[in-house]
């Protein structure tokens, strides 16, 4: 059932009338979730459960979740991606998954929608940068989609990779960074209750600049590993590479753990302030998640492995 008490905002408050009005006419006509998603601009889902997974805290307002983006394919400054993406083309969506698995394949999105049933999940998201947010996810946990692809036992590590197509994303020019945008975790990471890939947020599909139709949401990380609109998914023996270790291996590692006590080089990541508020709060160990996911990382010096 959709959760309308999640909504902390009315989408006439947050939505010019127009957009508002249509946006109505088209969950009139949206029977089924699957619906929703074949309609293509932003729409209603329904038939969701809400998970215990998730935050009671406060969530940020889908105002200031839509405009307030990094998706450095749609521009540098964080109201581009908004502008920038609106006309980007997410359907039809295929998602190839390749490398160490039993057969490769192509999955187009709507296989991926069946493949578990959804689930709002109010994570916290903290960006490397210092900001945070608190976003109600739709999603299921990526574990489902793994299974699915049936990895070899080599398999030891899943790498992500964002669609990229410079005639739609001609900011992608000037960010200064390797594209297709590409992130990995380890096998046991990926397969982690809380890890999901999410197809929207607030009860509707996912808006383009948060990376439609499709993304990973991993939150007890930095908010870089959530990789967006996803086009690949590659099981690999050998540990990937990934965007920010290409680009700057001394600022960003591959584990990218929520850590209050292990500064990035330029700024200290003891502190964080949440998206709409005034002042700082302390940022949390594992970004809050540490009792579900410390046991991940026990033999890890994570001073080194940052
Ligand atoms: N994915 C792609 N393809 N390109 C990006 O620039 N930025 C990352 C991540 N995923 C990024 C991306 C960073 S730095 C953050 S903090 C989150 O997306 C932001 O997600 P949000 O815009 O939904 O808050």
């Amino acid at each position: 059932m959709p959760k309308q008490n999640s909504v902390s905002l009315p989408y006439s408050e947050v939505t010019p009338k127009a957009a508002y009005l249509s946006r109505r006419d088209l969950i009139k006509t949206a029977a089924l979730p699957l619906a929703a998603f074949q309609a293509g601009a932003a729409t209603k889902l329904s038939g969701y459960k809400k998970s215990g997974f998730s935050t009671s805290e406060k969530q940020t307002p889908y105002n200031a979740i839509t405009t307030y983006n990094n998706y450095y394919e749609f521009g540098l400054d964080k109201d581009m991606p908004a502008v920038n993406a609106r006309n980007f083309k997410t359907s039809p969506w295929t998602i190839r998954i390749d490398g160490e698995v039993a057969k490769e394949k192509t999955i187009d999105f709507d296989a991926l929608m069946k493949l578990a049933p959804l689930e709002e999940r109010v994570y916290r998201l903290r960006c490397v940068e210092g900001w945070s947010m608190v976003v109600p996810w739709i999603g299921f946990p990526l574990s489902a989609l793994i299974k699915a692809a049936e990895p070899a036992s080599k398999a030891k590590f899943v790498q992500f990779e964002t669609y990229f197509d410079l005639k739609q994303m001609p900011e992608a020019r000037y960010a200064g960074l390797p594209f297709p945008y590409i992130e990995a975790l380890r096998m046991d990471e990926a397969m982690h209750p809380l890890t999901i890939l999410s197809a929207g947020l607030y009860g509707e599909t996912m808006p383009n600049q948060n990376g439609a139709p499709v993304r990973l949401v991993v939150p007890w990380k930095y908010g870089f590993k959530s990789v967006k609109s996803i086009a690949r998914i590659r099981f690999t023996e050998k540990k990937p590479l990934t965007t920010w270790t290409i680009a700057n291996p001394r600022e960003y590692g591959f584990q990218a753990n929520v850590n209050p006590e292990v500064d990035h080089p330029r700024w200290s990541q003891a502190r964080e302030r949440r998206i709409g508020e005034f002042g700082k709060r302390d940022t949390l160990k594992f970004n809050g998640y540490a009792d579900q996911v410390a046991s991940l990382y026990g033999g890890l010096d994570l001073r080194k492995n940052y």
